[in-house]
């Protein structure tokens, strides 16, 4: 048989997220590549600028299946980065060594006008070579899953023109100038859901929308920027791909998760590591799957705490379909024999 081609194994990642308690749990952790992997720091050394890495498929394919080759995981992630859509757009972005993305501080209509879909399009072409790619190496039960940034936490980083703790300025702009905020949303999810179908179209089995800043938000705000959105894409992306799950994730939405989860209708929700994983598995809507939630220090940290925060999780999603990961990214200073633990527990204990 062609590598790629087998449709007999069942992917667990899928049969979770289709709403079967299967045991053990399908485990994958958000930002399983990157620079807690010696190989990861070799292959970047190779190309100095993040977003060309991003967009070179032969660098992006090797370092989504850097981990897959150490741990045997349940799923890849498509190996690139939420603000290459901006990038794609057109709005200037670039990654500096130790302080994060810098952008274009956006604050005026201009340049919002400025984006371009129809350059957009052609920037983000090398992502689905890389899907197609990843398709035919992935060994047969690893599901590989597709991602964007959601609307609000794109807009948040464009507005702010840097990381931020609360992402005050972009919150303010959203109320200061209504309409400017609403163009750029309403741009952003027009080209959020071509960049995911386009994910899909090249292979990706699973797409994941990260709003990684929901939580800075009040309950309004959080209902118009965070879970309308994701509403629209989530239906829209099913209407078009049946086949293909879709997993939102609203990072810190706290007590507004219920409402998210049952209004945004995905086949997954992240649940981070604040939540307690009890009450989400009580909320999330019967047949929807969680995803989550250990704390990813404690993974830094590993040793007995780390088996004891596995054996936690997995007694608290009984009966519930479930996608093992951390509640938010695995940090730099994680021990990677640490992943091959939290795999081995995770397998041993369910
Ligand atoms: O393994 C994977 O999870 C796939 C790759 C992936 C990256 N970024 C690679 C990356 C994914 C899914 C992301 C998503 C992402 N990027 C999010 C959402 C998830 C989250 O963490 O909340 C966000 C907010 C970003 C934006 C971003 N990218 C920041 C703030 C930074 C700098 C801080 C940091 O963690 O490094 C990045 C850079 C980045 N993205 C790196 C990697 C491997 C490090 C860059 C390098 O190699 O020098």
């Amino acid at each position: 048989m062609q590598p790629g081609t087998a449709t007999t194994a069942r992917k667990r990642l899928l049969v979770a997220l289709s709403g079967e308690p299967i045991r053990p749990p399908p485990v994958w952790l958000m930002r399983q590549a990157g620079r807690y992997l010696p190989e990861y720091r070799a292959l970047r050394a190779r190309e100095p600028d993040f977003l060309r890495f991003c967009l070179t498929p032969k660098l992006a394919v090797e370092a989504t299946m850097q981990p897959i080759r150490r741990f045997g995981l349940d799923a890849a992630i498509l190996f690139s980065d939420i603000l290459v859509l901006p990038h794609a757009l057109g709005h200037p972005v670039r990654f500096t060594a130790g302080d994060g993305p810098v952008l274009e501080r956006l604050e005026r209509p201009e340049q919002v006008e400025a984006l371009d879909l129809a350059r957009a399009r052609s920037v983000w072409a090398p992502v689905a070579e890389t899907i197609r790619r990843l398709r035919a190496a992935l060994p047969p039960g690893v599901a590989l899953i597709g991602f964007a940034g959601a609307p609000f936490t794109v807009a948040a980083y464009m507005a702010e023109g840097e990381t931020s703790r609360d992402f005050g300025r972009a919150r303010r702009l959203a109320f200061a100038a209504p309409d400017l905020f609403a163009d750029l949303m309403d741009r952003l999810e027009q080209a959020t859901l071509e960049y995911l179908s386009a994910q899909a179209e090249a292979g990706a089995e699973a797409l994941m929308l990260f709003d990684s800043w929901a939580g800075v938000l009040a309950p309004a705000q959080f209902r118009r920027w965070v879970i309308a959105p994701a509403a629209r894409l989530a239906a829209a992306l099913k209407a078009r791909f049946p086949a293909v799950k879709v997993i939102g994730f609203p990072r810190g939405a706290g007590a507004m998760l219920p409402e998210y989860a049952t209004a945004s209708g995905m086949h997954g929700v992240g649940v981070d590591t604040a939540t307690p994983v009890a009450w989400a598995a009580g909320v999330l809507p019967p047949g929807m799957a969680g995803q989550g939630n250990i704390d990813p220090m404690a993974l830094a940290a590993g040793g007995a705490a780390l088996a004891q925060e596995v054996d936690a999780l997995i007694a608290a999603i009984a009966g519930r379909p479930w996608v093992v990961n951390l509640g938010h990214g695995i940090v730099p200073e994680t021990p990677p024999e640490h992943v091959v633990a939290l795999v081995e527990r995770v397998r041993s204990a369910a």
